[in-house]
């Protein structure tokens, strides 16, 4: 047996999600900006999208679709080691959402830190665990992708706030039997097309730090650019990694891309080459939740009994920073 065999991965011991009550329907937009539920359909797939409201601050989501994938690994909170959200939406600067959870949850032997890599959060934060894991086999790791966007959109403009949703996805991993779990990742981002997609922070209190063009911490988007963009980087990010691990994408079995809109995906899955049905799509019901929207896709996915033990996934994702990136998974 190599040596990169004998290497212990983070595989999964159980997914959970929670999505708020709250809708708003591309004909409830009607009503708040000019724009109609046909070109939103046709132009994003999207038909609806959840919206925190009173008490469910991102924290809070994040609690409850961590206890659902506590309850389905069978582990008390304080078995837990580390506790890592991505989020770019956090309760607050200070303290991480992470110890929020932390705290609420109970598990008070764990270490707990935000990550920020915008739509790529959740799959940085998984590989994190992993680079973990592989050096401490033993350890149990929430990672967690909660996001409250509602409260970073512009409501009166209509090129965001028709695009995204609010929502937590989390997963316990740890290392299992040989073979199963993370195969390799392929992460990557360029800081230099940070203004295509962007929310500033609060105003600076220090006048001498004021930036120019802060009109408020909002999303901010180029959304041609990053059309094209996202479509190139996730294509050769899978097309590296499948090569770099001997596979060919006909060897997937699943694939949980990160949830953007329906165009993107279209475009991806056909030069990609892979089928419609080895695909997780619920962009349609959700819009883009950032990072929780793999982990929300992929909680979902195991509830339907979509996965079996030792299948090949991909996930993708492309974000603000830029940062992309893709990670293969044996279930
Ligand atoms: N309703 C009606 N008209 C609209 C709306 C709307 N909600 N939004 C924009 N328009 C108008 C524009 O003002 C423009 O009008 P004009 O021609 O009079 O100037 C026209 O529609 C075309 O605008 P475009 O921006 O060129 O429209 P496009 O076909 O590119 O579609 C979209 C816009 C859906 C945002 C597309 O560019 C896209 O999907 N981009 C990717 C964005 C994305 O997914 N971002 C998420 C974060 S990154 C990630 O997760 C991958």
């Amino acid at each position: 047996m190599s040596q990169s065999n004998r290497i212990k991965h983070a595989a999964v011991l159980g997914t959970g999600s929670f999505l708020p009550e709250g809708k708003v329907t591309n004909f409830d937009l009607e009503r708040i900006v000019e724009t109609s539920d046909e070109w939103i359909t046709s132009r994003t797939g999207i038909h609806e999208r959840r919206k925190a409201g009173k008490g469910e601050e991102n924290y809070r989501l994040a609690v409850k679709a961590a206890r659902r994938a506590l309850e389905m690994a069978q582990l008390d909170p304080l078995a837990l080691d580390l506790v890592i959200v991505a989020t770019m939406t956090p309760h607050m600067i200070m303290p991480s959402c992470a110890c929020f959870v932390q705290s609420e949850i109970g598990a008070y032997n764990a270490f707990a830190y935000d990550m920020n890599a915008a739509c790529s959060g959740f799959l940085y934060a998984l590989d994190l665990a992993d680079k973990y894991i592989c050096s401490r086999p033993d350890m149990k790791i929430l990672v967690i992708g909660s996001e409250t966007l509602s409260a970073r959109l512009n409501w009166q403009d209509r090129n965001t706030c028709i695009l995204f949703g609010d929502g937590a996805g989390a997963c316990v991993v740890t290392s299992r039997e040989n073979g199963r779990g993370v195969v390799g990742s392929n992460l990557c981002s360029d800081g230099r097309l940070w203004n295509l997609l962007y929310m500033h922070s609060p105003k600076s209190l220090n006048p001498d730090l004021m930036q120019d063009g802060n009109n408020g911490c909002y999303i901010q988007m180029t959304g041609r650019d990053v059309f094209k963009h996202a479509i190139r980087a996730m294509e050769e990010s899978v097309n590296d990694l499948l090569v770099q691990h001997g596979f060919s994408i006909d060897d997937i079995d699943l694939m949980i891309p990160h949830q953007a809109n329906i165009r993107i995906l279209n475009k991806l899955m056909e030069r990609l080459g892979v089928a419609r049905e080895k695909v997780y799509i619920n962009v349609n019901k959700y819009g883009n939740t950032s990072a929780a929207s793999i982990p929300i896709a992929l909680d979902e996915a195991n509830r339907q009994g979509l996965m079996k033990r030792g299948d090949l996934l991909l996930f993708c994702s492309f974000g603000g920073g830029f940062t992309w990136g893709s990670l293969l998974m044996h279930w």
